[in-house]
């Protein structure tokens, strides 16, 4: 036995993953286990997986056969967590290192699932999706390490089905936890010294809570934003990820009425093209994307907007590449997100669609991409030189021991030397100088 309740834990993918594991530990903290610093001391080696582009995956089979050298030279046990356990049990199964694969909904399982490997040494798996499970009762355990910033997981799983994603294959379908339970996160988070927290769902616009006992009396995004922020008017509000189809003028009047509420909405376009927007299945169009932005700036006039662009999706031409190109001078993002298409297998893309354009063009598309958005990325920071943001001071600068960083409201990241102020202060500083990715000031 001896470490053999030392649970090391990876971590890939998206935030929400990130609050997923920090559950995961809360879940087997209750049986027993202590997290440890470094898998060469571990009992438990879990790993949290991505599926949503080839790549996240293949960077997991590397890591399993890294933990496979570990377990011939020692007692250890490897469990694969989260959306790849999801979309590939049994190949997980196959792989000589894995003892466990866990899916996102069945995480209260893993001490159970844990108890009969040791009882009877053969591997576990458990990935059965509910359309229930919330873990709204569950306390995670932080992990993030400036005690400053931490995620809230508002709602699980994805009803979209964006032909190319492999989401609502491996989250399942789309549930909306517990108004009162998130409220309660914030709070706990608050009272433990935090000052921003950042409520994660795939689409936070189609949060929508009913009451069980009462049906009429329900909760939606902008409604739940409000309560957030009134639970303290110096923690910070964030959320993610916006839809395009259904960002309702609610939630930018909650942003403009409340100073806490930060102005940053990242709302991904995926495409400039009609067609292949359509081709998507993303329900809008260049027009009515537009439209939104319009009111974004109309409403929250200083909004940052950031977005997610996929270059050489199916079928995709030149013509709609340069509409891409195109809708991102018109819009003019602070930031993206920027991919070339993956085909990710079981998708309604992967079924129907050819992935047709030949990776150089997918290549030289994104690099295109890439250029443009770096451009604008450093006309906007540049637009800042000379003006005063309010920014959360996060910890100290990675390039400069004597700097310090954090955010503004627009969620840019500030460099700027150190006066003894502390992570989790509030200073207000004016921009002098700046990168594509970083503002450069002083405090004043
Ligand atoms: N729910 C969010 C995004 C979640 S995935 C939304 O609807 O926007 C994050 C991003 O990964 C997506 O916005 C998309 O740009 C990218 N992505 C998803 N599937 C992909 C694929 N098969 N290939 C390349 N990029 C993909
Ligand atoms: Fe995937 Fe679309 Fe759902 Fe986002 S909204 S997670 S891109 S299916
Ligand atoms: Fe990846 Fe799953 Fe998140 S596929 S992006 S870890 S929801």
């Amino acid at each position: 036995m001896g470490n053999n309740k030392r649970l090391f834990i990876e971590t890939y993918g998206c935030q929400m993953n990130v609050y997923d594991s920090e559950v995961v530990i809360s879940i087997l903290e209750k049986d027993g286990y202590t997290p440890c610093n470094g898998l060469e001391d571990a009992g438990l080696i879990l790993v949290n997986t991505c599926s949503i582009r080839e790549n996240a995956e293949q960077r997991v089979w590397g890591r399993l056969d890294r933990f496979l050298q570990e377990k011939k030279k020692r007692d250890v046990r490897v469990g694969v967590l989260g959306c790849m356990a999801e979309r590939l049990k049994r190949e997980l199964l196959s792989h000589p290192a894995v003892d466990i694969v866990a899916g996102p909904d069945t995480y209260r399982e893993l001490p159970a699932m844990l108890r009969r490997l040791d009882e009877s040494g053969e591997k576990q798996a458990e990935t059965t999706l509910s359309l229930k499970e919330t873990y709204a009762d569950i306390e995670p355990v932080r992990t993030d390490k400036n005690g400053v910033t931490s995620f809230i997981s508002i709602m699980r799983g994805c009803n979209n089905m964006c032909t190319y994603c492999i989401v609502p294959y491996v989250r399942g379908g789309e549930r909306s936890r517990d108004p009162q339970s998130i409220v309660r996160e914030a709070e706990r988070l608050y009272r433990d010294g935090y000052k921003e927290v950042n409520l994660l769902g795939q689409n936070v616009d189609s949060y929508l809570w009913k009451n069980p006992d009462n049906p009429t009396e329900t909760v939606n995004f902008s409604q739940l934003l409000e309560l957030v922020a009134l639970v303290a008017p110096d923690m910070r509000v964030r959320f993610s990820t916006s839809h395009p189809k259904d960002m309702s003028n609610g939630v930018l009047y909650s942003m403009a009425m409340y100073p806490n509420i930060c102005t940053h909405i990242h709302l991904p376009v995926q495409s400039g093209s009609d067609r292949m927007l359509e081709k998507m299945n993303r329900k809008y169009t260049v027009a009515g994307y537009l439209e939104r932005i319009e009111k974004i700036r109309e409403i929250v006039p200083d909004a940052a907007v950031t977005t997610d662009i996929i270059a050489g999706f199916c079928s995709e031409t030149e013509d709609d590449h340069q509409a891409t190109l195109e809708l991102m001078r018109k819009v003019r993002f602070d930031s993206a997100f920027m991919f070339q298409y993956s085909q990710r297998p079981g998708t309604k893309a992967a079924r129907h669609f050819p992935d047709d354009v030949p990776t150089e063009i997918k290549t030289r598309r994104l690099n295109e991409i890439i250029e443009l958005q770096s451009a604008i990325s450093l006309e906007r920071n540049t637009e800042c030189i000379g003006n005063t943001y309010e920014v959360l001071i996060e910890g100290t600068s990675k390039r400069d021991d004597n700097s310090l960083f954090g955010r503004t409201s627009g969620n840019k990241v500030c460099v700027f030397p150190s006066l003894g102020h502390k992570p989790g202060e509030y200073v207000n500083i004016k921009v002098e100088s700046c990168t594509s990715a970083t503002l450069l000031g002083h405090i004043i």
